[in-house]
C-alpha cells in the first residue's frame, strides 16, 4: 500500500528576489536560483538528513516545507496541504516546526517552563493540558530538571533543546533542524544529533535534519545530497558514505573514523557497508 508523503516537493524552483536599494535604477540584476527544480519526498515517521555545503541550498528548500517560503514554480504540499494556500499556512507551520542556528532568537520567557508554555498560551490551551504538555515535552529533551530556570543560565546545548521543547510542546509531526547545532561545541553536537534519533525513535516524529556535517548524518535513514540547487543523490548514509572521494570534492570534509574504514577496505579487510557510527565502525573493526 502506498501513502502520499507528509512533503511532498514537486519540481521547485526559486529565486530570491533582488533587493534594490532606493534610486539604484533598473539595472537588470537577478540571483542565481536558490532551488533548480528540486523534487523531494518525505514520509511521515522518516528521519532524513539534508547534507551540502554552504549555499547548496539546504536553508532555502527547509524554509519551503512549512511555508517560510513557497516556490516560483512546482509545488510543496504537506499532508496535501499547499504551502501557497495562505488560508493553510498556520497549520503547515504547527505541522512542521522548525529549529534554527540559534535558538536565542526563539526563547521567549525569562523561565524555562514559562518559554515552553508560551505557544500553548497563546493558542488558548487549559491550564492543566499545558501544563501535562509542558512536562512531557521538557523530560523528551531531557531538561526537566532546569525547568525552574532563566534560559540564559542554560548553556548552548541545553538552550537548543529548550527550544526543541518549545516546539514539541505543539505536537508537530514533523521537525526540521537547520544547522541547529552549528553553535555548539563537539559534544553537544553530537548530543543533539543523538536527541533527534530518539525523538524519531520514541515519538514516531518526523525528522529532516540540514547539515554540512557528515558525522551528523550518520543517524538518519536517509541522506538527500544537495550541490548548486539541486539533489545530487539520496540513500542510506552506508550507500553515500561509499564514495567519500565525490563526497570531498563537493567539500564536505569527511570524518575520521570514515577516512579510516575507507583506507581499512582498500588494505583488504570486509567491513560492513552499513557501519557509519562510531560504535558501529569499532564494532565492526574489532570483529574484522
Ligand atoms: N536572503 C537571501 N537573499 C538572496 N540570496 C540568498 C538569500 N539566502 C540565501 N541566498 C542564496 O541562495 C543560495 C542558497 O542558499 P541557502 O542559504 O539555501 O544555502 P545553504 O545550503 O543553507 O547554505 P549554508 O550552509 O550557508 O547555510 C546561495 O547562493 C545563497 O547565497
Ligand atoms: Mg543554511
Amino acid at each position: 500500500m502506498s501513502t502520499s508523503p507528509l512533503i511532498d516537493v514537486q519540481q521547485v524552483t526559486y529565486t530570491y528576489p533582488v533587493q534594490r536599494p532606493k534610486g539604484s535604477g533598473e539595472q537588470a540584476l537577478q540571483h542565481e536560483p536558490a532551488l533548480q527544480g528540486i523534487n523531494l519526498q518525505i514520509q511521515a515517521g522518516e528521519y532524513v538528513v539534508i547534507l551540502g555545503h554552504n549555499g547548496s541550498g539546504k536553508s532555502t528548500l527547509a524554509r519551503h516545507c512549512n511555508a517560510l517560503l513557497v516556490p516560483d514554480h512546482g509545488r510543496v504540499l504537506v499532508a496535501g496541504m499547499d504551502t501557497r494556500d495562505t488560508s493553510k499556512q498556520r497549520t503547515i507551520r504547527e505541522w512542521v516546526g522548525m529549529i534554527f542556528q540559534h535558538p536565542d532568537n526563539q526563547l521567549i520567557a525569562t523561565v524555562v517552563e514559562d518559554d515552553v508554555a508560551w505557544g500553548l498560551t497563546v493558542r488558548g490551551y487549559s491550564a492543566s493540558e499545558i501544563r501535562a504538555r509542558v512536562s512531557t515535552a521538557l523530560e523528551a529533551v531531557g531538561i526537566a530538571h532546569l525547568r525552574q530556570l532563566p534560559p540564559h543560565q542554560l548553556s548552548g546545548g541545553q538552550r537548543q533543546r529548550l527550544a526543541i521543547a518549545g516546539i514539541l510542546a505543539l505536537q508537530p509531526h514533523c521537525i526540521i533542524a537547520d544547522e541547529a547545532t552549528s553553535m555548539l561545541d563537539p559534544f553537544s553536537r553530537q548530543e543533539l544529533a543523538r536527541l533527534f534519533a530518539t525523538l524519531h525513535r520514541d515519538l514516531g516524529l518526523t525528522i529532516v535534519q540540514v547539515t554540512h556535517l557528515l558525522e551528523e548524518a550518520v543517524y538518519a535513514q536517509r541522506i538527500v545530497v544537495m550541490e548548486q540547487g539541486r539533489v545530487l543523490d539520496e540513500g542510506t548514509p552506508g550507500q553515500i558514505f561509499a564514495d567519500l572521494e565525490r563526497l570531498r570534492a563537493l567539500k564536505l570534509i569527511i570524518p575520521d573514523p570514515l577516512s579510516l574504514v575507507a583506507r581499512l577496505r582498500q588494505a583488504g579487510f570486509c567491513l560492513a557497508p552499513e557501519a557509519v557510527t562510531n560504535e558501529e565502525i569499532a564494532r565492526e573493526i574489532a570483529n574484522a
